[in-house]
């Protein structure tokens, strides 16, 4: 049997007539750009993540370009952000004018380790960018308390993590700005790109509003250089569908991730769930050092699997004048080098999921 790794077709049949309704809506209603649907939204999504207010982009990188720069960064300033995480969260911080610089992350979470921060912090530091891996949100409580003795602000990069929890608040909730993407694989996920900006504040939040709209607040008077990045009318109609459902999907999701926790061997590792968090599987990643043999058994058998950020950020040969060897962030090393992810998405049976841990039992041999 044939396992995906993921299923936006079978999502999509799924709620296909509402979609098609809603994407109809407004191809007929004439209101493409900032319509109804991205203000009904962004309302819809705050509301959902309590936060004071929400600002639709056109994806998750220029969502966090457009974070820092609404917080202040530019040239000659650092980010502190993970090494382990999709380039796009590091290509934020440079194409905000800034210089991306990393801790390392943990073990056994993945996600950004506060006690590495301390070494990773300049005068220069303008903000620190945690990412919520995965699906997992971040230990952003402890990555704040370190912050704050700074006066350091926090980009929370849940781009990954739509639905999640830390200590009863939602992802996307945490940090003083925080960033979605609605990329067609995510959890809540578009059929196109999208973004949003999330935030506490009405005042750091109205900056966002400008700089997506070319740094305008009444489209006269341009008092910054901004960006031309607003979340989509159709792509808002689309998600204002999934919305309503994508608790339902990641429950799914949770549901396929204990029955991977009951089958595969016992010599692999699960991912981490900390007290008082709750992950929602955007991908379920397994470890071991034997990864590419297993990853080889899975293709023999037609289970799809994928290895993720197998060449970490800084070692990309973008960053190559950073001079950062192997061994410099050894938990990312370890990770880059032993991770797995396997199929995941709300359709899955346990017996999809028994197929796969076979599998993954084969390459173990
Ligand atoms: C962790 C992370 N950060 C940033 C991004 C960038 O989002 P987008 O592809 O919508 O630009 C993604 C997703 O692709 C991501 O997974």
């Amino acid at each position: 049997m044939a396992v995906g790794l993921m299923d936006i077709k079978g999502q999509y049949a799924e709620l296909q007539e509402r979609i098609e309704s809603a994407v109809l809506d407004v191809l007929r209603g004439g209101r493409v750009i900032l319509g109804p649907n991205v203000k009904a939204f962004e309302g819809e999504a705050a509301a959902y993540l309590g936060t004071a207010g929400a600002v639709g982009v056109a994806n998750g990188t220029d969502g966090l370009t457009i974070a820092l720069r609404a917080l202040g960064v530019g040239p000659g300033d650092e980010v502190v952000t993970v090494p382990f995480t999709f380039y796009a969260s590091v290509e934020a911080i440079a194409q905000a004018g800034a210089r991306p610089v990393f801790a390392d992350i943990r073990p056994d979470t993945l996600n950004m380790d506060p006690d590495k921060l301390d070494a990773a912090i300049t005068a220069r530091t303008k903000a620190i960018m945690p990412v919520d891996l995965f699906g997992l949100p971040a230990d952003v409580d402890a990555v704040k308390a370190v912050a704050a003795t700074r006066g350091i602000p926090v980009v929370e990069d849940a781009c990954q993590a739509w639905g999640a929890t830390y200590k009863g608040r939602h992802a996307g909730s945490l940090g003083d700005l925080a960033v979605f993407s609605f990329f067609p694989t995510k959890n809540l996920g578009g059929f196109g790109d999208g973004g949003l900006v999330t935030g506490h504040d009405g005042d750091l939040l109205q900056t966002v509003r400008e700089l997506r709209f070319h740094g305008s607040k009444d489209k006269k008077a341009f008092t910054s250089i901004g960006f031309n990045s607003r979340l989509d009318e159709v792509q808002a109609a689309i998600l204002r569908v999934e919305l309503e459902v994508v608790d339902a999907w990641n429950a799914r999701r949770a549901q396929v991730a204990t029955w991977y926790d009951a089958h595969l061997p016992r010599e692999v590792l699960r991912p981490c769930v900390p007290e008082g968090s709750t992950h929602v599987y955007h991908l379920y990643v397994m470890r071991h050092p034997r990864r590419d043999a297993i990853a080889a058994a899975c293709r023999d058998r037609q289970v799809d699997c994928a290895a993720y950020y197998v060449t970490p950020c800084h070692l990309q040969p973008v960053f190559a004048e950073m001079g950062h060897l192997p061994g410099d962030f050894p938990v990312t090393d370890a990770a880059a080098a032993q991770n797995l992810a396997l199929p995941m998405h709300p359709n899955l049976t346990e017996e999809h999921v028994e197929e796969v841990a076979a599998a993954v039992a084969a390459g173990l041999g």
